[in-house]
């Protein structure tokens, strides 16, 4: 078995409602951009993909998907004890991500409805999806008793504000690392039936296209803007947040192996195609990917988490601050010198191999 953290019990807000994860690096963040600059994207570089993406979203081919069907209609008082915990954990990250993901795509439509209409529009539909996918997960919480209340995530979390750049990098391979992990547990899911201890994953496949349709419209968008892609500071970029997402998910992977041993999902080797995967379909996007079968690839990626893991056990002990502060360093500067090395290791240039790509 993998280490992995024991999920705490859950601290509620009020009697049903969850009290928030308190906000760490690795809890998903709320976003804020500057809209004025997203208005005045000229797209014409790539307008027709534009275009085509957009009337996909318009299409709203999930409308009739997420149902509360008969399968959710019973008592979930079975599931218990680290089960039962971490089971919440991930539907509360899970939540929370999704519901980070309405709020600025929604804030985008309403910022941009005059200047953008066609830009306002695609974030407007990509809004829709995301609040049915939180509200889906947040009904499932409610099956375990406990909801989150997510007006009071929207005033009480702190906000990042991210450049547009910023935020096309970013939410781009956030949406393409979701279509990843969800379709891997449902493709796990399908094979092993006997591990399907709740209905919500059978709604995975095609709750995912509707992520793989927003990474499709944020990588048009990337190739309408030749400056996010052209130069040799935007390949920096590129494997800065490559990178920083790939050991973000690692940690978090690692941090809740005990929850997809549970589900019959190794993590190590859940977390190791999961990334291959998104890098290698960065590619259609990106002017280089990492190189994921360098030797230490994966090797320096886990180092980061058992850090990572050191920090969490340092902060949860009783020890005086002083300690603890002095405690943290080794394992921060670790987690920094596996990433440098990880961010020297030669990439591979997806502009010349990008005709033969999916
Ligand atoms: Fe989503
Ligand atoms: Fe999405």
């Amino acid at each position: 078995m993998i280490k992995s953290l024991q999920t705490p019990e859950p601290q509620l807000l009020k009697p049903g409602i969850k009290a928030p994860v308190q906000e760490t690096l690795l809890t998903p963040r709320f976003y804020t951009t500057d809209f004025e600059a997203v208005a005045n994207l000229d797209i014409s570089a790539n307008e027709t993909e534009l275009r085509a993406v957009i009337e996909e979203l318009r299409a709203d081919y999930n409308r009739h998907h997420f149902v509360r069907d008969e399968e959710f209609k019973q008592s979930w008082e079975h599931i218990t004890g680290e089960k039962r915990r971490a089971f919440i954990d991930f539907l509360e990250r899970s939540c929370t991500s999704e519901f980070s993901g309405f709020l600025l795509f929604k804030e985008l439509s309403r910022r941009l409805k005059d200047k953008n209409p066609l830009l306002a529009d695609a974030f407007n539909f990509m809004a829709r999806d995301e609040a049915r996918h939180a509200g889906f997960l947040n009904k499932s919480m409610a099956d375990l008793n406990l909801s989150l209340d997510l007006s009071y995530l929207t005033k009480n979390r702190t906000y990042t504000f991210f450049p547009p750049e910023w935020v096309i990098y970013t939410v781009y391979l956030s949406e393409k690392i979701g279509y990843w992990r969800y379709i891997l547990v449902h493709r796990h899911m399908q094979a092993n039936p006997e591990y399907q201890f709740y209905p919500l994953f059978r709604k995975f496949e095609s709750w995912c296209q509707d992520e793989n349709r927003h990474g499709d419209f944020f990588k048009a968008l990337l190739r309408s803007q030749p400056q996010l892609w052209n130069n040799w500071t935007a390949r920096l970029w590129v494997r800065f947040f490559l990178l920083t997402v790939f050991v973000t998910h690692t940690m978090t992977v690692f941090e809740r192996a005990t929850f997809y041993e549970s589900i019959g999902i190794h993590p190590r080797k859940y977390n190791n195609t999961v990334i291959k995967e998104t890098n290698n379909t960065s590619a259609r996007a990106f002017p280089l990917i990492l190189n994921t079968n360098e030797p230490t690839f994966f090797w320096r990626l886990e180092q980061c988490s058992e850090n990572n893991l050191k920090l969490a056990e340092i902060s949860k002990s009783n020890r005086p601050k002083i300690v603890k502060f002095f405690q943290k360093i080794p394992p921060i500067f670790g987690i920094i010198w596996h990433i440098l090395r990880l961010y020297l290791i030669k990439p591979i240039d997806a502009e010349s191999i990008r005709e033969t790509v999916r």
